[in-house]
């Protein structure tokens, strides 16, 4: 296993239509295995392959705590949505920022999984979050497009969490 460089934003891989998976292969299962290193080493919670360079339909996303979860999509299909979240949102090709973007509070998808067998990935919060971050990188979008107010510093991000908790201890 190897950790891939993650690119970002403004590289050209971050911006294409990405190809469907026809077959599994020994390099694919490689590719795999090294995104889900690469993403557990940069504390992300998800990776897209264009995101290492590679412009095929395949992301690896693990929202445990443990980081002992990972979920692998090939040729995954936004399935159904429900609800509505607002928060804040990072990206591993946007090293250093985040923003804050609506996303459906429930996701559901359909994909194959590593054996090419077909499986359904659904969940709420940060899952759902993440898979629809994660299908975005697939067709070429960043969550950047979708930020609602400025791109923030982390730091800029911690006094904005700062000011709304003052503002939740003021109407409480
Ligand atoms: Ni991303």
């Amino acid at each position: 296993m190897a950790l891939r460089e993650i690119r970002e934003m403004g590289e050209a891989c971050l911006s294409k239509n990405c190809k469907e998976v026809k077959e599994m292969t020994d390099r694919l299962r490689i590719l795999i295995e090294d995104m889900i290193e690469t993403m557990h080493a940069a504390e992300g919670v998800g990776l897209a392959a264009p995101q290492v360079g590679i412009l095929r339909r395949l992301v690896v996303i693990d929202v445990s705590e443990e980081g002992d979860s990972p979920i692998i999509m090939i040729n995954p299909v936004l399935e159904e949505t429900r609800g509505e979240q607002t928060g804040p949102e990072g990206c591993l090709s946007v090293p250093g920022k985040t923003g804050i973007v609506t996303r459906p509070e429930y996701a559901k998808a359909s994909a194959l999984d590593i054996n090419m067998k077909p499986i359904i990935v659904e969940g709420e919060g940060l899952l759902a979050r993440a898979i629809c971050h994660e299908l975005d990188h697939l067709d070429g979008h960043l969550y950047t497009e979708l930020v609602e107010g400025p791109l923030m510093t982390n730091e800029e991000f911690a006094q904005y969490m700062n000011d709304l908790e003052a503002e939740e201890d003021e109407e409480e």
